[in-house]
Parts: structure tokens; sequence; C-alpha cells
């Protein structure tokens, strides 16, 4: 993201800037724990269906916005709707991102850690002891701040270009490595069970559970719900088409998760693996995986090279949102905020870097139910922000740029750069206006119905 508001250099900079934000750990951690939780091939299924049906059409609605208003998300509220609470839909994506950030810097620490494990843990396979790495308070929490102060570091530069520009190559890279593992993950007695668990739909596994879970991954891993495709937005020109950008940026993303996928089950399966583990499933799978592949030290290396850098430009997009407002709209000095911000959000992650069994108390916190989520304190936060106040948040701006700025106006801005959308626009304004904030409030009703919570 840019720090003064010039327009991407190029039309491919824009989709791979965006992509870079939504493909992260979201599809290489979280979709495979999430799955495995949710029984496989039924929630994969469901998942795809909210990212093409709600996910694509809702994140055409936020980049339309931007585009429109050439202003952050609560810039562009309070132009709409000058003076009106709808402001506040900004700030709870400013807690949101903070919430996300705290636990998701700690996977992207274990990520990090896990460069040097996989290049020198030669004896044992490092996938035995992640109980002992994981428990491991210095590790865990050393990890993870240094990913925080990596990411502040770079949001504090204004650098961030000089990472995506790296990340235009190591992405494309980091999809031929997972072809290569999908290919090896494959080929190893027992891994067609795999496959079976997580491309063949049993009905009967779908529970309330799984539809939320899916609702929340398809706008976790998009990047969606906290007013940051706004942002994005208002960098692009008018020339650019919203829809086809968007779709490309869609399907990147859902391939990225997809082939995630195809390496872990099959692999989990083969190894004798329970696709249940929780937030640990592939940082236990993968380096088991790699400790039985001819170099597999080198290439787990590379693996969690190539991951690291995926998550440093997604942590980077949650930093920004916290910080461009409080630049922006609290007229505070840049430099100063993102040293505050990035320290706040790692004292609001430690629970979470204790809460795979160092701590106890975080270990089984279960403060939610656990009809919605597994107990330990990370897992809570990844519900509680990443698919709740994260919904939430998408349906609260889903409503405002339907109907107080107007579904009509929205439509229009995406037609200004093509033609191609005029096909659609009837359907996509009644999935903006309508199907959308119904599916999505349903759900969220029902969270506080079925669990009991009032
Ligand atoms: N989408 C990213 C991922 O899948 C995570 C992320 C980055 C994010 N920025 C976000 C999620 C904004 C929600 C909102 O890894």
């Amino acid at each position: 993201m840019k720090s003064e508001r010039g327009l991407w250099g190029s039309k491919l900079g824009f989709i791979l800037a965006a992509s870079g934000s939504a493909i992260g750990l979201g599809n290489v951690w979280r979709f495979p724990y999430i799955t495995g939780e949710n029984g496989g091939a039924a929630f994969v299924l469901i998942y795809l269906v909210f990212v093409l049906l709600l996910g694509l059409p809702y994140m055409m609605a936020e980049f339309a916005l931007g585009r429109a208003t050439q202003l952050n998300p609560v810039g562009a509220i309070e132009k709409v709707k000058p003076g009106s609470k709808w402001k506040y839909v900004g700030l709870l994506g400013i807690i949101t991102s903070i919430g996300i950030l705290s636990f998701y810097g700690v996977i992207a620490g274990w990520t990090f850690g896990y460069i040097f494990k996989s290049l020198f843990d030669t004896g044992t396979p490092a996938s035995n002891d992640f109980s002992g790495f994981i428990s491991n308070p210095q590790y865990e929490i050393g990890l993870y701040a240094i990913f925080i102060i990596v990411t502040a570091v770079i949001v504090y530069k204004g650098v961030e270009s000089g990472i995506e520009k790296w990340s235009k190559i190591l992405m494309p890279l980091l999809l031929v490595l997972f072809i290569i593992l999908i290919v090896y993950a494959n080929l190893l007695p027992n891994s067609s069970q795999g496959i079976e668990f997580y491309l063949y739909p049993d009905f009967s596994k779908v529970g309330f559970k799984t539809i939320i879970a899916a609702l929340g991954q398809a706008f976790f891993s998009l990047s969606l719900g906290l007013g940051l495709m706004i942002t994005f937005g208002s960098y692009i020109p008018k020339s650019t088409n919203i829809f086809i950008s968007a779709l490309y940026i869609v399907l990147f993303d859902a391939i990225v998760a997809l082939f995630a996928g195809l390496i872990i089950f099959p692999a989990l399966f083969a190894l004798g693996e329970n696709p249940a583990s929780g937030p640990s499933l592939v940082f236990i799978v993968l380096p088991k995986l790699f400790s039985q592949m001819p170099a597999g030290n080198f290439v787990g290396a590379a693996f969690f090279i190539l991951l690291s850098i995926a998550a440093l430009t997604s942590t980077i997009s949650l930093l920004e949102v916290p910080v461009s407002y409080l630049v922006d709209e609290k007229n505070v000095s840049r430099k100063k905020i993102v040293w505050y911000v990035a320290f706040f959000v790692f004292i609001v992650g430690l629970p979470s870097a204790l809460s795979q069994g160092t701590v106890k108390f975080f270990t089984n916190f279960g403060w939610l139910p656990s009809s919605l989520t597994s107990a330990d304190f990370l897992s809570q936060m990844s519900f509680f922000f990443g698919d709740f106040l994260l919904t939430f948040g998408a349906l609260l701006l889903c409503i405002f740029i339907g109907w107080i700025w107007g579904a009509k106006n929205a439509g229009a801005e995406i037609m200004i750069s093509g033609d191609n959308f005029s096909k659609f626009k009837g359907t996509w304004i009644f999935l903006i206006k309508y199907l959308l904030p119904v599916i999505v409030l349903v759900i969220l009703v029902s969270i506080f119905k079925v669990t009991g919570i009032s």
C-alpha cells in the first residue's frame, strides 16, 4: 500500500497487492485446520459457495466505495453520510484488525521459527516435538515479537512496495513448490483417504458450526470486512475493471487454499495424524512430510521462508488498518503510532502465544462455547475476531454500501471501467442489498440462539 494517495503503477500491480493481502496464513494454516475440524469436503463446498456468492460481490462493493470516494474507510463513510454513527463501523474494523493481527502474528512467528527448525532439526522428525517447540515460552514469545517488529519496521519505513515487489517473484515460487508437494503427498500410501475426506462431501457432518466457520473463513481469507479493500480501492484508477480484478483476486486466493488442502489432507492420512488437531495441524503434518522427502530440510526451509513472506504481506496490511486510520483521522505522527499500535498488538497476543500447552489457563480457556470453537485462547480469538466480528463488520459495511450509499451508485461505479459487468449488475445488486445481509444476519443471530449466549 502507498503512503500518499498515488495510483497503482499498473493494473497487475493492484491485483497482486490485493492478492498479497488476501493470500497468507489464512489459506495455508487456517483453511486446512478449520476444514479438518469441520469434517472435510462438505465444509469446503460450503466455503466455496460463500466465496463466490458473497465474498466476490462484497469485495467489489468495498472497491467501489473506495474508488468513488478516494478515501480510507472512515473518511469514505463520512463523505457519503457525514456526521452519522456509521463511522463507528470503521472503528469496529480497527478493533477487529488488532484482534486478528494478535493471533495471526503468533502463527507467523511459528512459521518463521520453522525455517530454522527445518534446517537444523535433523535427528528427530521435527513433527515429533511440535509440543516441545510450542510449549517453550522463550521461542513462542520471541518469535512472535520478531514477527511483529519486522511488520512494524516495514510499516514504519513505508517500504511495503519493496516487499510487494519481492512477493511478486516469490509467490509464484510458492505455488510451484505447492504443486511439487501435492504430487509427492498424493503418492504416499493411504493418501487417497485424505482425498476422500477433503473432496467427497458427507453432508451428515454439516452442523451449524460448519456454516459459521465457512462464512467466517470466506471473509477472513479474502481480507474482507474491515474496510481494507476500501483503502485498496481508493488507489485504483477509473480504467481498472473492478469486476475482473476482484474475480482474479478471489480465484488466486481460493486456488492457494485449495492447493494447501491437497497437500495437507493426503499427507495427514498417510502419516496417521488427526485432522481435528486444531491450530497446530499444519505444523505437525508438514514437517513430518518434509522429513520423508529427499533434501527435506531444504524443501521445508524453502516452504517456510515463502510462507513467512506470504504472512508478512498480510500482517503489513493488517497493521496498516489501525495505523492509517489514526494518522488520517487523529493527526498523529505515523512514525510514533506504528510502535504504539505494534506494542499494543503484542500485548493482546501474549495469551494466544501461551495457549498451546504452555499456560493451562489459556490452553483450556473456553469462554466461548465448545459448540463454536476449541477451548484454547488462540482458537477463541480466531473465532471471535476472525469469524464473528469480521462478518459482523462485513454485514454493516454491506448494508451501508447497499442501502445508505445505494447499490445503484456502487453498481454505476463498477460499470465505469467495463461493460462486461452489465449482464451481472442486476444479480449483483440483489446479492448486495438482500442476499448477503440476510444470510449473514441469520447466521449471526443464530449463534446466540443455538449456543444460548445472550
Ligand atoms: N486474508 C489474510 C489471510 O488469509 C489475512 C488478512 C490480512 C486479513 N488482512 C486482512 C483478514 C484483513 C481480514 C481482514 O491470511
